[in-house]
């Protein structure tokens, strides 16, 4: 039911502070330290390797987790489309792990990458948000996203749920491979940090509305672009836009624009920078600027404490590691108010189902 909300995707965005909270307090122990299946992460131990395998928003989530397991467990880790890894068979390590990200637990390209791994006898997790999905149950682990029915084809709170739990994991198993230790990266604090983060920025929702219709509404491209952990945010923001508001939308590695991209820049061409890392924020910065010189109508979703010019979208201070929990809310809010202020449907965009039961 979405009680007063005109669309399931406006309350989906408004669920994920509570998301974010429930993470917390049932992956987690009062101390802060993760409260995660021992037997998962004793084999989760054993890997050399960590693949994980999703589609669409998923992949998205999943290049993210790279990031986490690279940072706090120092296990290599790979993020594969899951149509793609169904058919090319790519070289696996000696003792590979598999995580399967789906909000639905239904994906069938994800399902067919599954069905090969336990034939190989690979040990896997699934993620998910649907107990007893198909998913769920071929999987030896799971753990679930606690995040309600996700209705809106356009996926939202799944996405910051994944990451959330791919936090919460890595940072479990990077405290048994004494890669870090409890105090450092409190992820139950860091998850508190970030419910408050989410409400602060969805209460500015009339903001960004008005963003929306200035510099979306009116066009048929857009551009974000980002570094690092902010590219693999553009691409998901991106991909709202997209697929709720028929924007041609393209999420891009901020340094690689003027290697031929930047060509399709165009006098108003809207492209936003994601700036949330201290490292690359100048260079992201610098990357705007030479959008700007050939026409485009720039501005910035910006952690705080980096500086701002422009129109810009203040994201509260959290762990850099874990920005895109607030750094794609602005995104999901931007593609749901262009949708609706072309008079769209949101909930149910053209040629799209909520789950592709098809390869
Ligand atoms: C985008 C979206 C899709 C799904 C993808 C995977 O908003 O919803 O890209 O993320 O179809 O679905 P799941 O996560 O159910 O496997």
């Amino acid at each position: 039911d979405k009680g007063t909300y005109p669309y399931y995707m406006l309350k989906e965005i408004d669920e994920q502070p509570n998301v974010m909270r429930k993470l917390a307090s049932l992956y987690t122990q009062e101390s802060g330290r993760p409260n995660v299946n021992q037997a998962l992460i004793n084999t989760m131990k054993q890997a050399d390797r960590i693949y994980i395998v999703g589609a669409g928003t998923s992949y998205h989530a999943g290049l993210v987790g790279k990031k986490l397991f690279e940072k706090l467990t120092h296990v290599p880790t790979e993020v594969h489309v899951a149509s793609e890894f169904a058919y090319e068979n790519p070289l696996l390590s000696d003792n590979p792990f598999f995580i399967f990200l789906s909000q639905s637990g239904e994906t069938a390209d994800s399902r067919e990458v599954l069905v090969n791994v336990n034939a190989h006898d690979y040990k896997s997790l699934t993620i998910t948000n649907v107990e007893n999905s198909t998913l769920f149950r071929e999987a030896t682990y799971t753990m679930l996203l606690h995040a309600g029915p996700e209705i809106s084809v356009a996926s939202t709170k799944a996405y910051t749920a994944q990451i959330g739990v791919e936090a919460i994991l890595a940072k479990a198993l990077g405290e048994a491979k004494q890669q870090v230790i409890a105090e450092e990266f409190d992820i139950r604090q860091q998850l508190g940090l970030v419910a408050t983060g989410m409400q602060a920025i969805i209460d500015e929702k009339e903001m960004i509305e008005d963003l929306a219709k200035k510099y979306f509404v009116p066009t048929s491209k857009a551009f974000y672009i980002g570094r690092g952990i902010d590219q693999t945010v553009s691409l998901e923001s991106a991909l709202k836009l997209k697929e709720i508001s028929y924007v041609q939308a393209e999420g891009f590695a901020s340094g690689e624009l003027k290697h031929g991209t930047i060509a399709l820049i165009e006098d108003g061409t809207p492209v936003v920078g994601i700036i949330t890392q201290k490292r690359t924020a100048n260079l992201t910065r610098s990357n705007l600027q030479e959008t700007m010189s050939r026409g485009a109508k720039t501005f910035t979703i910006v952690r705080n404490g980096l500086a701002q010019e422009g129109d810009t979208i203040i994201i509260p201070d959290v762990d850099e590691m874990i920005t895109p929990l607030l750094s794609v809310v602005p995104a999901q809010l931007i593609a749901y108010y262009t949708s609706l202020n072309k008079g769209l449907d949101v909930d149910r965009p053209r040629n799209l189902a909520k789950s592709v039961t098809v390869e």
